[in-house]
Order: structure tokens, then sequence, then C-alpha cells
């Protein structure tokens, strides 16, 4: 079947095969570049203007032509219903339909390779920035959750197992540093994107004395690419953008799998509300956390387009190869997954309840000021070796008596060291233990406050 509204059809005697055509074709994921793509053609089409390609009166032509397919598509939903190799020769043919044989002219000194690039580039420079922007808004909710339970307390862990009590807010704050974390990498990746490779041509550069830096100061680019056969083949951004959003699902998920586990009747320290739960088909009782779930679930999707981005541009010869269209829908779909996942990550931390009694008697329970104990020993003047051995066999002792450090009586701790005196009990007190981790980056609620209000005052700046 020929395909009338190709773009190269003059030296083909014959139409491509159906299923092929079908293969090939990117319309149906790739008219989201439809809006950055019009963008783009009329930045060009100034350029082409001021290189004395185009008079006035075309340039104002097709300027205008590409707005009313705009505004067309905007209001017509079906506009989109129909069969297209790609983007651009949608674009086109609607472009020439509109206004005849001028719009033909449109194409002069590019090639799809370096207008790929730049409407992709345009693209996703806006959705970095609504993701960026729906990071903050998830930080703001651990910064709610944090007030809403200010001076709730759990165990902290290492291998899963009790380790020291921490604040809740010390908690909260973690995950608040890595989504930190995560919209620095946007930042840049937002940088690099930002980049013009439009005057690439198809690799070689264009023919046309377009003033690249005109066009890229047009379409809000920072600067224009320097090398023409990296102009159309580099796809470096995409890659870093989907890794940054990688790191970014990998924290969500552990903050879901943190979540999860404390939602466990086993641990019971919070509660989630039925708006982000759901129940079992079968088991009246249950109560199931799949939004936490799918959180975490949802990530695999996004390490799996990372890895094809990477896996699809390891073996390309310079310049732009047909492989390269895969890039977007691995794009698309990343976008797509990360948006929705942090919305809804936000969502289940407004669902939570915090079961505070039990996650304080969790933080008291099992031993988790063992360390305070022997700080007490060093501070007594034990070395600290010989202080971690002594409260070892005091733990055992303790254990099988069925008895925390500070329910022992004072003689039984003072058969393993001479040196402990009655304000051992003071010292293995939660406030205590949690009080003394009062260096920067402690959980000491002094600290924790500090770190707080900081949160608190980056998060508006970068508000306003
Ligand atoms: N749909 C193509 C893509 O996304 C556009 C570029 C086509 N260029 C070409 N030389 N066939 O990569």
């Amino acid at each position: 079947m020929t395909n009338s509204k190709n773009l190269w059809g003059g030296r083909f005697t014959e139409g491509a095969d159906e299923t092929f055509a079908e293969f090939n074709n990117s319309f149906r994921f790739d008219r989201r570049l439809f809006g950055a793509d019009i963008r783009a053609s009329i930045a060009h089409c100034d350029g082409l203007f001021h290189a004395g390609v185009l008079t006035r009166l075309e340039s104002e032509r097709i300027k205008n032509g590409l707005v009313t397919l705009l505004k067309r598509a905007d209001f017509d939903k079906a506009y989109f219903d129909e069969n297209a190799e790609d983007v651009h020769s949608f674009i086109e043919g609607k472009l020439v339909h509109l206004i005849g044989d001028t719009g033909r002219k449109l194409h002069t000194g590019r090639s799809r390779n370096d207008q790929v690039a730049t409407a992709f580039r345009l693209w996703l420079r806006e959705d970095i920035t609504e993701i960026s922007k729906l990071t903050r808004l998830l930080q703001k909710s651990l910064l709610e959750l944090s007030e809403k339970n200010s001076g709730a307390v759990l165990p902290g862990y290492t291998h899963l197992q009790r380790d020291q009590p921490v604040l809740w807010t010390h908690w909260c704050l973690a995950y608040f540093e890595m989504l930190s974390r995560d919209r620095e990498r946007l930042d840049e990746v937002w940088r690099r994107v930002n980049v013009l490779p439009l005057g690439s041509a198809a690799l070689a550069g264009t023919s046309y004395e377009i003033d690249r830096e005109a066009v890229a100061r047009d379409l809000g680019f920072d600067g224009v690419t320097a090398n023409s056969l990296d102009g159309v083949s580099d796809r470096d951004f995409a890659i870093e953008f989907v890794g940054a959003c990688t790191i970014l699902m990998m924290h969500l998920s552990r903050l879901a799998e943190d979540l999860i586990i404390y939602a466990t009747n086993e641990f019971g320290f919070i509660e989630l509300g039925d708006a982000i739960s759901t129940g079992s088909s079968l088991m009246p009782q249950k109560k199931n956390p799949d939004a936490l779930e799918l959180i975490r679930g949802k990530s695999a999707r996004v390490f799996g387009h990372h890895s094809a981005l990477l896996t699809m541009m390891k073996g390309l010869p310079l310049a732009y190869n047909k492989d390269m269209q895969e890039d977007k829908e691995a794009v698309f779909d990343t976008v797509e997954t990360v948006s929705l996942t942090l919305r809804v990550t936000e969502i289940v931390l407004q669902n939570i309840r915090l079961n505070s009694e039990k996650m304080r008697l969790a933080a008291t329970k099992g031993y988790l000021n063992a360390t305070e104990l022997a700080d007490y020993l060093v501070e007594k003047g034990v070395p600290f070796r010989i202080a971690h051995d002594t409260v070892g066999k005091i733990v055992l002792f303790a254990i099988s008596k069925n008895k925390e450090l500070n329910e022992l009586q004072l003689d039984e701790i003072r058969d393993f060291s001479d040196k402990v005196e009655n304000d051992v009990f003071e010292a293995l007190s939660l406030e205590k233990t949690l009080a003394s981790k009062n260096q920067i980056g402690g959980t000491a609620p002094e600290r924790v406050f500090e770190a707080l209000e900081t949160a608190k005052r980056d998060l508006e700046i970068e508000t306003n």
C-alpha cells in the first residue's frame, strides 16, 4: 500500500508493505510532540525568513497556518484520528492541505533528524519542570506528615533489626533529603536538555544561513549543539532524564516499603486510610496496601526504560539511526509513570495515621539503648571496646531475666562493672538516648527541629 502522506516518495516506485508501515510509523505515540514540533517549526520558519530563504509573506502564511493547526487540534478531539508516518509528516501534510504549496517550503534547511531531537527536547523540558514540581509537593507532604505527628518516636532499623530510637520527623526528613537530591538531578538534566539541535539538519549541518543562536533564543534554549553529528544522534539527555527518574522511583519504592512494613499487624506503627487501601475478594478482614505496593512496583518499569535506552544506543554508529525512534515510548511512559506515582505517594502520605503509642513502645523494647550504656561506661573512663563487651554481657543477662536494661537493679548491672552508678537510669531513658545524638545530622530533637526549619525554608524559597 502506498502511503501518500509520507515525506520521501520521490525515489520510490512502490509503496511500503502494510505491516512494515505499521511497524515503522510512530504517529500513534509521537503525536504528543505535536505542540512542541509546531513551536519549533514556527521558530525555524523565522530562521528561514531572516536567512532570506522565505519572503515575509511566505513565512507569515506558514506561521499562521501552523497556529491554525494548533487551534484546530485543541478543539477537535478527532483531529489526530488519521494515519501518518510520524508527527512531523502529519503536521506538514496538514499545513500543505491548509495553505497550499507555500507549506512545502517549511522543511527547507532541516531534516526530521534535527527536527525530532528539537521537538523532543522542547517537550521534555516542560515535563521535567512538572515532575520537579510534583516532587516538591511530595516533600511538602512529608513535612506536613512530620508536623502532624511531632514528638513521635520509632525504632530505627538496620538489617531490619531494631537499632536505636529516632524521631518520626527524622524519618520524614530522610526521605525529604533524597527528594531534594532528586530535584537537583532533574535541574541538572534540564540544563542539558535545554540545548538546540536544530540546524544540524540530517547530520552535516544546514546549508542555509540560519542564525541558530537566534532560533535558540526564540525557543528559550540556553544554547545550540556544537557538533551536527552529535546534535542529531545524542540521546544522553533522554537517558539522563530517565536515569534521574530511576533514582527518584527507587526512593519512592523504599518509602513505600517502609510504610508497607509499618502497616503490618506485626509492626502496627501506622494505619492506612480506606482511600488508599483495597480489600480481598476472599478474606473479609483484609486491608491491603495496594497503593504502596504499586508505588514500589512501578519503579521496575522505569528501571526497564533506562536499560532499554542504554541498550538501544550502545551499538549505534554515527549519526541518526531509526532505532532511536524507540526513545519516545520509553521517555513518555517514564514521565507518565513518575508523575502518577508522585501524585499517589502524596495522597498516601495524607492518608496514613500513626499509632505513636505502639511506635514509642517498640522504641523502648529490644535494647535500643545498649549503645547508650556503652557510651555511659566510656564517659566513666572505660575504653569503648571493653564497654561494648561488658554491655553485651549485660544484655545477655537482661534477656535471661526477660527485662529491659533500665528494668535491671543497679546491683545487677554493677555485677558487670563497678563504674555504674545510680545516674545510669537517666542515661538509659528514651529522652536521653535521643538527646545525645546532638551533632549535625543526628536525631536529637534540637537538631531535628533545626533540620525541619531548614527544610521548610528551602522549600519556601523554591516555591516563591
Ligand atoms: N519518527 C522519527 C524518530 O522519532 C523521526 C526521525 C525520522 N528520521 C529519519 N531519518 N527517518 O526518530
